[in-house]
């Protein structure tokens, strides 16, 4: 999957270092899940270019960059119409998307952008409907690494080409993103290629044959728990579909945008990182408390969420609220998280080596209370997590 572009990537990153072709092939566009920060979640449509200059800064300077959110995300409403060309023009928040990308390079960061296949995105700004190819050369052009590809107003073509036909109107979903897949692919250019289609026609079983990196398998998640809990736990049984170079997407995160409780949040980062899910933070890094900095950036999560053995972790079990899921890791040890979803404090244990797929338990690392050595059960409080690494 993905050859051409990862060829692409290959030659620019190892052609002047003399490495064989042998260790160039093992590298792979989203060999784990993608990590950075998308502006929609918090500036949704405010965003400007000074934004993610001053983002950009922050990923830096707060330690983000180098615990690994490495893509800086253009969500919808950078876009204006066409030139005489049928160019794609950058609106007045975005005078110099080339001169920003520079910048967002020039930081060791990368560049994310966001398109619809329909001739409008969902904030009813130009897509790149039938400017496909265009498009993706200006992009290319730009230097941009990453690319949302967002149904949205293509709903409109498929209402309107195949009615209530919905085998048609799916196949001309697929289409749509194989094509926007080949004109990436013709630039030559690595760029990562975000799926969001909210998961219309299972896309995890039809995503890697248009070589999709990552596919949302949701509608839009929100800053509530409530709508935090019901989209990441449905991801039970979607484990089987991800692996290195291509994640199911439950959407970005809302950790710091204020209408969760630091529980809530921890419960966030935690589901998350067992789903191998991609990390794009999604608020303000200019105005980031201790306690959500804490919780982006806790080593352990990340290094779970980017394991590289690359399984997506599932659910063992659900009793009333108490859900248990787990995420093998490649060192052989298993992270699993005991997870209380109702409102009050309950005594939770882990379950049988057996249900974790190890034969015995021999140690038991507490990752958001180190100092928390117990064997359990733990007492979790209401929606709240306890995130164990069990070997
Ligand atoms: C859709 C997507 C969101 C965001 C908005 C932008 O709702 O699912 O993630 O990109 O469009 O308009």
């Amino acid at each position: 999957m993905r050859s051409l572009r990862s060829l692409a990537l290959l030659s620019s990153l190892f052609g002047g270092l003399g490495l064989c072709a042998g260790q160039a092939q093992t590298a792979k566009l989203a060999a784990t899940p993608p990590m950075g920060w998308n502006s929609w979640n918090h500036f949704a449509g405010r965003v400007t270019d000074k934004d993610i200059r001053d983002t950009a800064d922050q990923i830096v300077s707060t330690g983000m960059r180098d615990a690994g959110y490495i893509y800086v995300n253009i969500d919808d409403t950078w876009e204006a119409g066409r030139d005489a060309q049928g160019n794609i023009l950058t609106n007045e928040k975005f005078p110099d998307m080339k001169a920003l990308a520079a910048y967002v390079h020039s930081k060791g960061l990368k560049i994310g952008i966001y398109s619809s296949p329909g001739p409008k995105t969902c904030a009813g700004f130009e897509g790149s409907y039938q400017h496909e190819e265009q498009d993706a050369k200006t992009y290319a052009d730009w230097g941009i690494d990453y690319l949302k590809y967002d149904l949205c107003g293509y709903r409109d073509i498929m209402d309107k080409e195949a009615g209530k036909d919905q085998d048609k109107a799916y196949a001309m979903m697929h289409a749509a993103y194989a094509k926007m897949d080949k004109a990436l692919k013709a630039t030559g250019r690595p760029i990562v290629f975000s799926l969001c289609q909210y998961g219309w026609d299972s896309v995890w079983k039809w995503g890697p044959t248009v070589d999709g990196n990552l596919w949302r398998t949701t509608g839009d998640i929100d800053d509530s728990y409530r709508r935090m809990e019901e989209i990441g736990f449905s991801q039970a049984g979607l484990s089987k579909y991800a692996g290195p170079g291509h994640w199911n997407d439950p959407d970005m995160l809302e950790v710091g945008n204020g209408k969760m409780t630091t529980d809530e949040y921890t419960t966030h980062m935690t589901l998350w990182a067992l789903l191998a899910a991609p990390l794009l933070a999604g608020n303000d890094l200019t105005r980031m408390s201790p306690a959500d900095k804490a919780i982006l950036m806790n080593k352990d999560v990340i290094a779970i969420d980017q394991d590289a053995l690359g399984r997506q972790g599932d659910r063992v079990s659900a009793d009333g609220p108490f859900e248990v899921w787990t995420k093998p890791l490649k060192d052989g040890s298993v992270a699993v998280g005991l997870f209380n979803c109702g409102e009050d404090t309950e005594a939770m244990a882990l379950p049988a080596a057996s249900a974790l797929g190890l034969k015995s338990v021999k140690s038991i690392r507490n990752v958001w209370s180190p100092g928390n050595t117990t064997k359990g059960p733990w007492l979790v409080s209401g929606h709240s997590v306890e995130l164990l690494i069990v070997r």
